[in-house]
């Protein structure tokens, strides 16, 4: 099955195709293309994500993008240049910039042999979201393909299951076979969650935050020690220099929020606060080495948190295998600290590569072949799918 994933979520403009098959081994995943599009350095001169900003972004970067990604795949080179353009300027009424660039590029285009396209369907920005989802309508029509709505986070706790296969091709993977119960940590700019899995594609959410998200309390904190965004990278190079140079902060201690409590949930805001009151009392400007003591005492209390309420899920749920997912999980010193629980707990500890933990499509294809049996076509309900900024567990699509 050949499957094109579309993620626009955020502020990554992403698309990627797959080809998945089945044999004894489990589930063989092919990555023909693989393309991000990063809108960071955009985003950056504003501090952060505007929703109306990536949204253009989004509606300008698709076109050349999949262009990019047909070549990649071969698909360019054969089939026939049969897409239907009628009923595009309905479907993409709201999108009149991609409008334009799909009327230009599809009547050049070969049909590829797509079987299905998955796209994220949320949770996320709902204006950047709305754009991949009406990309995803207007490709279905024009080459008569079914779309399945895809959970972002389901994205990310499935792509952590799949294995490098060591000595075939590149870019070739497997999804072995899960041992059950498994405990998803979900830590990325907008989430913090853990989902419990109890079957297969079956989960419910048994903590989370009660404010920011974790990857949002790094990225704020980096702002208060004048770092760029996104923060999560900058601080975590910073507290890495500071554990080099055996540099710790031996005269302020951050708080560890929650970490007692006799819950799975967790609270970020107050950390981040607490790591503003300390900076004004700093002499001003911030040395180098109070910059590089503060990220790392953060990034410990950040971790340490993390790492106890996951030990605690284990205790509670008997879970036999761990899979952490998202942004976050870029981050170096929670991989190790992770990797060291799991072989203490005696659990099967499943990672993203560092370049899968971000946003991308690969994800989003993935969940869209396990969800497969759920896609729609023009004359089932296409336009039924909508975009839902907040879309939680389960991932059933709201049609
Ligand atoms: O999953 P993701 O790409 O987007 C969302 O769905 O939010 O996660 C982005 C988040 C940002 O907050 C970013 O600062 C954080 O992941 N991040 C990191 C690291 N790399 C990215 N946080 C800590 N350490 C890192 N190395
Ligand atoms: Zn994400």
């Amino acid at each position: 099955m050949i499957i094109l994933g579309i993620e626009t979520s955020c502020d990554e403009t992403a698309l990627s195709i797959i080809d998945v098959t089945e044999n004894e081994q489990g589930t063989q995943i092919k990555i023909l293309a693989n393309a991000v599009l990063s809108q960071i350095a955009i985003h950056t001169q504003y501090g952060g994500v505007f929703p109306m900003v990536a949204k253009r972004e989004h509606g300008k970067n698709l076109t050349p993008l999949l262009k990019k990604v047909l070549e990649e795949s071969g698909f360019s080179d054969s089939g026939e240049t049969n897409s239907k353009l009628d009923s595009l300027a309905t479907v993409l009424d709201r999108e009149p910039e991609l409008l334009k660039q799909l009327l230009d590029f599809l009547p050049t285009a070969k049909k590829p042999a797509i079987d299905l396209i998955a796209v994220t369907y949320g949770p996320g920005l709902e204006p950047a979201l709305w754009v991949g989802v009406n990309f995803a309508k207007a490709l279905s029509v024009a080459w008569d393909i079914p779309v399945v709505a895809t959970n972002h986070m389901e994205g990310h706790i499935l792509i952590s299951l799949q294995q490098r296969n060591q000595d075939v091709q590149a870019n070739s993977y497997q999804l072995k076979a899960l041992s059950l119960p498994a405990l998803a940590l979900l830590i990325s700019g907008g989430h913090t969650e853990l989902v419990l899995v109890r079957d297969w594609l079956n989960y419910e959410i048994v903590g989370r935050t009660r404010d920011d998200a974790i990857g949002e309390a790094f990225d704020k904190v980096a702002r208060i020690l004048g770092l760029p965004y996104p923060g999560g990278p900058q601080i975590s190079a910073l507290a890495e220099k500071a554990r080099s140079q055996q540099l710790t902060a031996d005269s302020f201690s951050l708080p560890r929020p929650m970490l007692k409590s006799d819950n799975l949930d967790f609270s970020f805001s107050g950390l981040k606060t607490a790591v503003l009151y300390l900076t004004q009392k700093l002499p001003q400007p911030l040395s180098e080495d109070n910059k590089m003591a503060i990220a790392r005492e953060f990034e410990d209390a950040a971790t340490e948190v993390v790492i106890e309420k996951v030990r605690k899920a284990i205790d509670l749920y008997g879970i036999e295998t761990l899979i952490l997912g998202g942004g976050v999980v870029a981050n170096k010193n929670i991989r190790s600290s992770f990797q060291k629980l799991t072989i203490e707990k005696n659990v099967t500890l499943h990672l993203p590569e560092i370049s899968h933990s971000t946003d991308n499509a690969l994800m989003i294809a993935i969940a869209g072949y396990f969800n497969r049996t759920k896609s729609v076509t023009e004359t089932t309900g296409l336009l039924d799918i909508k975009a839902n900024g907040n879309l939680s567990f389960p991932s059933t699509p709201t049609v």
